[in-house]
């Protein structure tokens, strides 16, 4: 008999799969529906630090006199935050899942308040998804880490629940960076995000959006660093992007992996693809005679292989060779 159960960021779940941030977590209806599919936990859609300034920026030319333009501000910041905590409630009172709270950031600020009334609602955790995208040349890298350990801080000022980080991979220090971010108060670390992506149609000349789901092929990049970094991090780490089936899930957790986050999967195969990779998760460690995670997590991550330069190796020379 498996046991498929785990602790993570300080919640137990009734196995690892974590439905992401997105819009199939924006409604009870839908939360319900993934429960049933057999999530352990979800992740609500994110409330943008963006959105809340888009909104507010939106009437700012109907209002001229300063005090409207408070009231206004309020009034969007309210209505947002309003339904956003309500959605918590709702969620936490129709379902058993944890529910994860979800919070897009760049830098520490007002938002942070927020952070106090999701726990209020009754989230059981939060997660902070900090964007970055390091491309102004002008700025020094590393006040992108210095923004993540900020943000964290001030979060522990305000909350006990536990909160994670989603981050990028974007970085020329990515296993310092993380091991720095994971040493300070955060409950677990989500390598990694995946950005938007913009893309040209060379037809019309002109800019598009890029495809919005992952493949499975882009597993391989946080493969390689769930291996390296379970090593060292000091808190869960959770893997993300690219995971569309048992075969991802078991990748990650062989590679140190505590749980994992699945997204794109579910738009392109339905949410039947949460019990098939469940089933084929249970068959996979019946078959090596694993009778819980912990008996594999970490099997094959960097310092438990032969050749531990395998993760590090970043050209393909013999591949080439051998593609002859
Ligand atoms: C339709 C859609 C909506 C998303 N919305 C959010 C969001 O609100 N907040 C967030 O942090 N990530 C969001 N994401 C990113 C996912 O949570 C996830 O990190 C990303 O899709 C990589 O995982 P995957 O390869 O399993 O799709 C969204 C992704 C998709 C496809």
């Amino acid at each position: 008999m498996t046991d498929l159960s785990l602790n993570v960021m300080g919640l137990k779940l009734k196995n690892p799969i974590i439905v992401g941030s997105c819009s199939l977590t924006n409604s009870v209806e839908s939360i319900k529906k993934l429960e049933v599919a057999g999530a352990g936990a979800v992740v609500l859609k994110s409330l943008f630090e963006e959105q809340i300034m888009n909104q507010v920026y939106a009437h700012t030319d109907n209002y001229s006199h300063a005090e409207s333009l408070d009231y206004v501000k309020y009034f969007e910041e309210q209505h947002i935050v309003e339904k956003y905590l309500q959605l918590i409630k709702d969620a936490k009172a129709e379902v058993n899942i944890p529910i994860i709270a979800s919070i897009h950031c760049k830098s520490s600020g007002k938002w942070i308040e927020f952070a106090e009334e999701m726990e209020k609602a009754g989230a059981d955790a939060i997660e902070l998804n900090l964007y970055n995208l390091p491309s102004d040349q002008k700025k020094d890298e590393h006040k992108y880490m210095e923004a993540a350990t900020g943000i964290i801080n001030d979060m522990k000022k305000r909350i006990s629940i536990p909160f994670t980080m989603k981050l990028s991979h974007y970085s020329d220090n990515l296993a310092h960076d993380l091991q720095r971010i994971s040493r300070t108060d955060v409950s677990g670390l989500i390598l990694f995000n995946r950005s938007f992506n913009p893309d040209i149609d060379i037809e019309s000349e002109k800019i598009i959006n890029g495809h919005p789901y992952s493949t499975p092929d882009e597993i391989v990049n946080s493969l390689r660093w769930t291996a390296i970094c379970s090593d060292f991090l000091e808190t869960d780490l959770i893997a993300g992007t690219g995971i569309h089936n048992g075969e991802g899930i078991i990748k990650q957790i062989l590679a140190g992996a505590t749980a994992i986050q699945m997204v794109s999967s579910l738009y392109i195969n339905s949410l039947s693809v949460i019990e098939e990779s469940l089933t084929k998760l249970n068959e996979w460690m019946s078959a090596h005679n694993y009778s819980s995670l912990s008996d594999f997590r970490g099997k094959l991550k960097r310092s438990n292989i032969p050749d531990q330069k395998f993760y590090d190796r970043v050209q393909f020379m013999k591949s080439i060779n051998e593609l002859k």
